[in-house]
């Protein structure tokens, strides 16, 4: 799959980003591994480091194996004072695991993440593409329970 990617896009730095994004995309477990990285930086001619400080400098990325939805949640300023530390607290008893981890089923995990642009409906999280804002606990297990039935 990697190689398929790869032949897309021409030998160089500027398509980083949009390898990454496209192959963490199509992979199953949504993360990028260690000879992958070597891979695409082989093919684009960059360094290593130079693909791992992409990596994870962007938190949408991920070098560890990732659930079906991918669940983050935003720890910037406006996000935590308005009790983005409930939003945290509900979903990790939603779900049984902690920031960092995946779960059991592998349906779900649960990430930081920094602003999501949504601060003017602070508490904020993103699951998979989707932003939800202005989070309340009833909000938060509206959202699971469906994610739990339809996905
Ligand atoms: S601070 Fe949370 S969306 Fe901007």
């Amino acid at each position: 799959m990697l190689e398929n990617i790869l032949k897309e896009y021409p030998r160089q730095e500027d398509y980083l980003i949009e390898v990454l994004l496209e192959y963490q995309k199509q992979k199953a477990d949504r993360h990028i591994g260690e000879d992958e990285i070597r891979r695409i930086a082989e093919h684009l001619g960059v360094t290593e480091s130079k693909v791992w400080s992409v990596i994870t400098f962007y938190t949408f990325f991920s070098t560890r194996p990732r659930g079906e939805n991918i669940i983050q949640i935003c720890k910037d300023v406006p996000c935590y004072l308005n009790d983005g530390n409930t939003v945290q607290r509900t979903l990790e008893q939603l779900l049984g695991v902690q920031v960092g981890d995946t779960t059991k089923n592998q349906k779900f995990t649960l990430e930081h993440t920094s602003c999501l642009g949504h601060c003017d409906g602070a508490p904020a999280i993103r699951i998979n593409d989707k932003t939800y804002t202005n989070l309340s606990v009833d909000k938060l297990k509206a959202i699971i329970s469906e994610y739990r039935g339809n996905t």
